[in-house]
């Protein structure tokens, strides 16, 4: 059964020129109980606010404006403001913001902040109980306790981090939702925090995770699925390993060629930035809206760019939104990568062999 069910789901932010930005336009996907769904996209393609959204709790500049949204079968959706802090944020769903551990007040004791949400939630805990809850908690999860007496600023990024999302997992929600809660950190660090969502939800703290990152290969091995951003809507959704290493859409093939997957496999991935921005999201934009950057759009047939483009199904689980069939778009692809082989465009080459030479190069003084 879905955990997390989006359907249609539009929101917006107003500006004070009373512009309309249409940051999630009809975005629907749905998150398994016991799964995690990685979102991936460039800057500004609407992760964040997607995020936001789905907690159902808008406050200006963010307005909701059609769609529904489900949580463990519970329409959440028209749930007046008070009634979703009250009853559906923390427990229903709980949401780590980008950037939220260089939020926390530096005049608090950590378990200042666990207290606060113990007692936002009415559970009449008393002080010694909740002391306890949060150190049985952070004993759990590998968090030494004496954190709790600490003040934000005593800790260091990685440690903030995880401490971060102990406070905000406290009280087990069905639904997490971590944006970026690895990208300011170093590697070693990046990898503590993403074992410690696999333990949040191994041990049942957390039911099913969504985890935000512009930082396509940090999803694989993260999560079980990727949905691809763009301009506001999913472009692609499919299982981990199917989106890393064969995406559909060409905006997600762009995304995949402009990174390296730590893998086998990749020496000598040639790495291509998507020329190009993205469209401005005030003018809502119509039709494909990755068409002014597409490379396909010769042969995509289409004459007028503006009709609606389609969601085409390419087999279980797997979605991707392009006027150009798989067939087609596979065919276009190998030639590509038979093209690139003929003409190597060795300014943009990423070869071990080249690094190692310039590595000696440097050493010796060259
Ligand atoms: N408070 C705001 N007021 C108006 N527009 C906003 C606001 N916040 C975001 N936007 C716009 O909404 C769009 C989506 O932004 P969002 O922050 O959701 O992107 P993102 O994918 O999370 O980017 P990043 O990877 O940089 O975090 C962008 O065009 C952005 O300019
Ligand atoms: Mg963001």
């Amino acid at each position: 059964m879905a955990m997390l069910e989006v359907t249609n789901l539009t929101t917006y932010y107003k500006t004070r020129m009373n512009e309309k930005i249409c940051s999630v336009d009809k975005v629907s996907f749905s998150l398994e109980d016991g799964k995690s769904l990685g979102i991936a996209g460039e800057s500004g393609c609407g992760k964040s606010t997607l995020a936001m959204s789905v907690m159902g709790y808008y406050f200006p500049p963010l307005y909701y404006e059609s769609g529904s949204i489900a949580i463990d079968g519970k329409d959440i959706t028209t749930l007046d403001p008070d009634v979703i802090r009250q009853t559906v944020l923390g427990t229903d769903i709980a949401y780590i913001p980008q950037a939220a551990m260089n939020a926390l007040n530096p005049t608090r004791k950590i378990m200042r902040f666990i207290e606060d949400v113990l007692k936002a939630h009415g559970f009449g805990l008393s002080k010694k109980e909740m002391r306890d809850l949060a150190e049985e908690r952070f004993s759990i999860l590998n968090l030494p306790a004496k954190v709790l007496d600490q003040y934000a600023v005593e800790l260091s990024g990685g440690m903030k981090q995880r401490t971060v999302i102990a406070i905000s997992t406290i009280l087990s929600p069905k639904v997490l939702i971590a944006d970026e809660p690895s990208s300011a950190l170093d590697v070693s660090s990046q990898k503590i925090v993403i074992r410690l969502l696999h333990d949040l939800m191994e041990k049942g703290f957390v039911r099913s995770l969504l985890f935000i990152t512009h930082e396509l290969p940090l999803l694989f091995n993260v999560t079980d699925d990727i949905m691809v951003m763009y301009a506001g809507e999913i472009v692609e959704r499919g299982a981990a390993k199917e989106m890393v290493f064969d995406p559909l859409m060409p905006y997600s093939k762009g995304l995949m060629n402009s990174i390296i997957v730590p893998e086998e496999g990749t020496r000598g991935h040639v790495l291509q930035a998507i020329p190009g921005a993205p469209p401005n999201l005030k003018i809502r934009p119509e039709g494909c809206r990755f068409s002014e950057r597409c490379q396909y759009l010769k042969v995509c047939g289409a004459k007028d760019q503006r009709g609606m483009v389609e969601d085409r199904d390419a087999g279980p689980g797997r979605l991707y939104r392009c006027r150009l069939e798989e067939a087609r778009l596979r065919e276009l692809y190998r030639q590509q990568e038979e093209d690139a082989k003929k003409f190597p465009l060795v300014s943009h080459t990423f070869v071990d062999e080249e690094i190692a030479a310039a590595g000696t190069k440097a050493e010796a003084g060259l």
